[in-house]
C-alpha cells in the first residue's frame, strides 16, 4: 500500500506557487486548492522526460488524453465515455466559460448552487449571461440542491445550470437521485447542465459519486462535464482540462468551439495528464485518499477537541472543509481575524456567497502537523 504523505514545511517554502506566496512566512497557508504533497512518481516521471527532450511545443491533434481518461473514469466510476465527444483546453474555468458562451445568449440567466467556488460568479459575467442564486438547502445534517428553486428558475427563464460535482466548499457528492431528478427537470425546460467535476477523482470510495453524465438518458442530452486531472494531482499551473458531451447535439457544440480554445492546452499539462489517468497513477491516487481520509477525520477530532461551537461535517470528497465558526464569537468574518492575529490564512465564506457568512474554507491537503498547528493557533484566540 503507498503512503502519500505531504511534505516538510521547510520543502514546501521552496515552492513559489500562490499558495507558498501570498502571505510572508509566519503564516500558515490552508487558502487556495493546491496541495503539499509531492507529485504522484507517475507524473513526476513523465514530466521530468518531457524536459530531459525539451518536449515543450504545441500540443499534438493526435494526444492519448481523450482516451486515457474514458479508460481511467471507466475503472473508477464505471463511466463509458466515446473519447470522441472530448475536447482539451487550458483549465476548467475556460472550459466552462467557452461551454456558456454557446449555450446561452448574452443577458440570459445561469443558475448557480451558493455557497459556491467565487470564480462561478465571474465565469457567468465572462460569459455576458445573469446570475440566479439557488442556495444549496442545508438540512442539517447535509446540503442539498433545491430542485424546487431550481425549477421556478427554470421556468423565469434560465437557460443553463451550473453544477459543482463533487461540491466546493462543502465537499458534497451529490446524490444520484437528485442529480436524476435535476436533469430532467433541466430537460424539461431545454437548459443545458454544466457539471463542474474537477473534485471528482478524489471522492472518497464510500461516498457514492456518480458523474453527471452517467446519470440518464436527460442528462446525457442537455449535460456537459468539465473535468481535470489538476486537483487530485496538483497540476493547476500546467493548464490542461477536458470538456465532455455524450450526445450528438451537445458534442457538435464541443466540435465547434474555435480551435484556438484547444491551442490553449499546456504541452505540460497534457503530458501530466495523461500520466495522471493512466492506470499506472491509480495506488497513488488511492493511497491519496486515504490520507486524506485521516486529515479530514483529524480535523474533526480536533475541531470537536478545540473548537467546540464550530460547525463542521466530513466533506465527501477533495480536501476543502467548510466550517461555520459563527458560533465562535470571532465576528462575521472570522477568515479576516485568524489571518491577522492567529497567523492562519483560511478562504473568508462570503466570498463563495451570503450564505458564507461566519463560515471559512479550510485546506486540509496537507500534513497532519500543519492541521493541528492550524486549529491550535485558532483556538488560542481570545474570543468574545
Ligand atoms: C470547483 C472548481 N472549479 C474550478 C476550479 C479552477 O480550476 P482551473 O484552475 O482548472 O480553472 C477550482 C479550483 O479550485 C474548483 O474548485
Amino acid at each position: 500500500m503507498l503512503e502519500v504523505r505531504a511534505l516538510t514545511i521547510d520543502e514546501l517554502r521552496q515552492r513559489s506557487s500562490e499558495k507558498w506566496r501570498e502571505y510572508p512566512a509566519d503564516v500558515l497557508p490552508l487558502f487556495v486548492a493546491e496541495t503539499d504533497f509531492p507529485l504522484a512518481p507517475t507524473v513526476r516521471a513523465a514530466l521530468q522526460r518531457a524536459i530531459d527532450t525539451g518536449d515543450t511545443g504545441y500540443v499534438a491533434s493526435r494526444n492519448p488524453l481523450a482516451e486515457t481518461y474514458a479508460r481511467f473514469v471507466q475503472r473508477r466510476f464505471g463511466w463509458e465515455v466515446d473519447p470522441a465527444r472530448i475536447r482539451s483546453t487550458a483549465d476548467v474555468s475556460m472550459g466552462i466559460v467557452e461551454i456558456l458562451r454557446r449555450v446561452v445568449q448574452p443577458g440570459e440567466r445561469v443558475v448557480v448552487m451558493p455557497p459556491v467556488y467565487p470564480p462561478f460568479y465571474d465565469l457567468v459575467d465572462e460569459a455576458g449571461a445573469e446570475l440566479v442564486r439557488v442556495p444549496l438547502r442545508d438540512t442539517g445534517s447535509a446540503w442539498e440542491i433545491d430542485l424546487a428553486g431550481i425549477r421556478s428558475a427554470l421556468q423565469d427563464g434560465a437557460r443553463a445550470i451550473l453544477l459543482c460535482n463533487p461540491h466546493n466548499p462543502t465537499g458534497t457528492v451529490h446524490a444520484r437521485d437528485s442529480l436524476a431528478a435535476l436533469a430532467e427537470l433541466a430537460d424539461e425546460f431545454d437548459a443545458a447542465v454544466i457539471s463542474d467535476e474537477i473534485h471528482a477523482p478524489l471522492a472518497q470510495p464510500d461516498a457514492g459519486f456518480t458523474p453527471f453524465l452517467a446519470v440518464s438518458e436527460p442528462a446525457r442530452r442537455i449535460g456537459y462535464a468539465v473535468v481535470s486531472a489538476s486537483k487530485a494531482f496538483n497540476l493547476a499551473g500546467l493548464k490542461c482540462a477536458l470538456m465532455v458531451g455524450a450526445d450528438d447535439r451537445t458534442t457538435a457544440v464541443l466540435r465547434r468551439l474555435p480551435i484556438e480554445v484547444v491551442w490553449r492546452t499546456g504541452q505540460l499539462g497534457l503530458i501530466a495528464a495523461v500520466a495522471a489517468f493512466s492506470e499506472e497513477s491509480e495506488e497513488w491516487l488511492d493511497g491519496l485518499l486515504r490520507t486524506l481520509d485521516e486529515n479530514r477525520r483529524l480535523l474533526g477530532d480536533l475541531i470537536a477537541r478545540h473548537l467546540p461551537g464550530a460547525r463542521y461535517r466530513l466533506p465527501d470528497a477533495g480536501y476543502l472543509a467548510w466550517i461555520d465558526l459563527s458560533g465562535l464569537g470571532l465576528g462575521e468574518e472570522p477568515a479576516r481575524r485568524i489571518l491577522r492575529e492567529a497567523r492562519v490564512a483560511l478562504n473568508a465564506g462570503v466570498g463563495f456567497g451570503a450564505e458564507g457568512a461566519g463560515h471559512v474554507r479550510l485546506n486540509f491537503g496537507t500534513s497532519p502537523e500543519i492541521i493541528t498547528e492550524a486549529i491550535e493557533r485558532i483556538a488560542a484566540l481570545p474570543r468574545g
